[in-house]
C-alpha cells in the first residue's frame, strides 16, 4: 500500500515535471517562432527576388544584336531560350537594337515577363560603335552585326555572356552550352563551333583570301565570351588593326575578323561541337554532324532557312516555337504539334528531314513528363 502510494506520488511528480517541460518547450518554441520564423516569412518574397536579381554571378547573360526586319526572329530566339530553360536559370537578355524596333521588343518582352515572372529580365540598348569610322562598322556584313566585336568595351560590368545571332533557336537548356565556360583552360577567352566539318564543301578552305582559324574556320553565330578575359587580352586593340589590314579581302564581315584573330591566337579559342551551332550545311548534302547521341542543342537557320521551304525542318521548328504561347502546356501545345509537323512527307523526303529525331532529342527528354 505504502509502496504504491510512494510510486503514485513519484508518478504524479514525474507527470508534473513532464507537464512543466512541455509548457517550457511550447513557450520556447513560440518565442523561437516569433523571433525567427515570423520575420523570415514576411521577407521571403522580396528576399527571393533580390537574391535572384542582385546575385549577378548567377545570372546568365544572352546577348543579341538586332536591326531591320529581324525583331520577330529575335523574339522567337528569346522565346526558345525561355521555353527550354529547364533548370530555371535566371536569364538576362541584352538586346542591342535601333529605335524603330525598341517599342515592339519592349512590349512583347514585358508581356512575357508577366506570364513567366522572375525567370528573366531584359535590357534594350542602342547600337554603339567606336566613334571613329562608325558608319564603316555599321555597314560591315549584315546590318549591325559588327556590334558584337565591341561587347567587352560596352558591357564592362559583365563577366561572361552567350552571344547569339537572331537566327538561332535553343533546342536545349542554356545550361548545356554555358557549361563550356567551365572547360576553358587558362588561355581560352571564347568558344565557337567550326564553320564546317568537311573539306569538300567547306568555304574558308576553298575561297577565303585571308588567314582563318584551324582547318575549316569557325562560325560566329553562337559565341561564348568571357569578357573579363577578352578585356585582359585587349580584344578591341587586336580587332581594329585586323579590320584595317584585311577589310578589302573579307566576305563575311565580323566572322572573318574573328577567324583572322584566332588564326593568330589559336590558344585563346575553345572549340564546341557542331550540335551547338547546327546549320543547314550540316545536313543539306549529307549528314556531316553526328547528333545521334546528344541531339541538336542550338539550331542556326542561317541564310534565311527559318523562312524558306528549301529544308522544311528549319521552318517547321521555327513556326512551332513561334506558335507556342508561353505559360501554356508545353507537351500538348509545343511538342505534340511539332512531332506531327515533322513527320510530314515533305520533311521526310528532304535531306535535313533525316535528322528530325535528333532535333527533338532534348525536347522529348525534358517535356515528356
Ligand atoms: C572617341 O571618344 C573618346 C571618348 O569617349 C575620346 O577620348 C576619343 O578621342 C574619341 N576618338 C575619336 C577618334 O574621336
Ligand atoms: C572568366 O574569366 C575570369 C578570369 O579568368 C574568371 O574569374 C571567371 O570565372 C570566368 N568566367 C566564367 C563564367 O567562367
Ligand atoms: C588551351 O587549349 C588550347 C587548345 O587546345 C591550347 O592551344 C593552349 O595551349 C592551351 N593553354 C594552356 C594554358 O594549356
Ligand atoms: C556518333 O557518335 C557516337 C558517339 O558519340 C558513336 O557511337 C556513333 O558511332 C557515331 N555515329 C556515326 C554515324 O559516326
Ligand atoms: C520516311 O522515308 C523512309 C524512306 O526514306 C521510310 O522508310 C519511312 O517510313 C518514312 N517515314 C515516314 C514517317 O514517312
Amino acid at each position: 500500500m505504502c509502496n504504491w502510494k510512494i510510486n503514485f506520488q513519484i508518478y504524479v511528480y514525474k507527470m508534473r515535471h513532464l507537464h512543466m517541460c512541455f509548457l517550457c518547450m511550447t513557450a520556447l518554441l513560440t518565442l523561437f517562432y516569433i523571433f525567427n520564423e515570423r520575420p523570415r516569412w514576411d521577407y521571403l518574397e522580396p528576399l527571393k527576388q533580390t537574391n535572384k536579381i542582385n546575385n549577378e554571378k548567377g545570372i546568365i547573360h544572352i546577348v543579341v544584336v538586332t536591326c531591320g526586319q529581324r525583331s520577330q526572329e529575335t523574339l522567337i530566339m528569346i522565346k526558345s531560350a525561355i521555353l527550354f530553360n529547364y533548370y530555371q536559370e535566371y536569364l538576362r537578355f541584352i538586346i542591342f537594337t535601333e529605335d524603330p524596333l525598341t517599342d515592339t521588343l519592349k512590349e512583347k518582352l514585358s508581356d512575357w515577363s508577366e506570364i513567366v515572372p522572375q525567370t528573366f529580365d531584359f535590357q534594350l540598348l542602342p547600337l554603339k560603335f567606336p566613334n571613329q569610322s562608325e558608319s564603316e562598322w555599321k555597314t560591315l556584313f549584315k546590318p549591325c552585326a559588327a556590334q558584337r566585336l565591341f561587347l567587352p568595351l560596352l558591357l564592362t560590368e559583365v563577366d561572361s555572356l552567350l552571344y547569339v545571332d537572331t537566327d538561332i533557336l535553343f533546342l536545349s537548356p542554356v545550361t548545356d552550352i554555358w557549361k563550356f565556360f567551365g572547360r576553358f583552360n587558362e588561355s581560352q577567352i571564347a568558344a565557337l563551333a567550326p564553320e564546317h566539318e568537311n573539306e569538300n564543301i567547306g568555304w574558308y578552305n576553298r575561297f577565303a583570301r585571308h588567314p582563318f582559324y584551324g582547318r575549316l574556320g569557325v562560325n560566329s553565330g553562337v559565341m561564348l565570351m568571357n569578357l573579363t578575359r577578352m578585356r585582359n587580352f585587349n580584344w578591341e586593340q587586336h580587332v581594329l588593326p585586323i579590320y584595317k589590314e584585311y577589310k578589302l579581302r573579307i566576305t563575311w564581315g565580323d566572322q572573318d575578323i574573328i577567324n583572322i584573330l584566332f588564326y593568330y591566337h589559336p590558344d585563346k579559342l575553345h572549340i564546341m561541337p557542331c550540335e551547338y551551332n547546327y546549320r543547314p550545311d550540316h545536313c543539306m548534302y549529307m549528314s556531316i554532324c553526328n547528333t545521334s547521341h546528344s541531339g541538336i542543342k542550338l539550331l542556326h537557320g542561317n541564310r534565311g532557312y527559318f523562312h524558306l521551304n528549301k529544308q522544311p525542318l528549319f521552318k517547321i521548328i521555327y513556326s512551332a516555337i513561334e506558335s507556342y504561347q508561353l505559360g501554356t502546356n508545353v507537351y500538348t501545345n509545343f511538342l505534340m504539334p511539332l512531332r506531327a509537323s515533322l513527320s510530314a512527307q515533305a520533311v521526310n523526303e528532304s535531306t535535313c528531314g533525316k535528322i528530325a529525331r535528333d532535333s527533338l532529342l532534348v525536347a522529348n527528354f525534358i517535356f515528356e513528363n
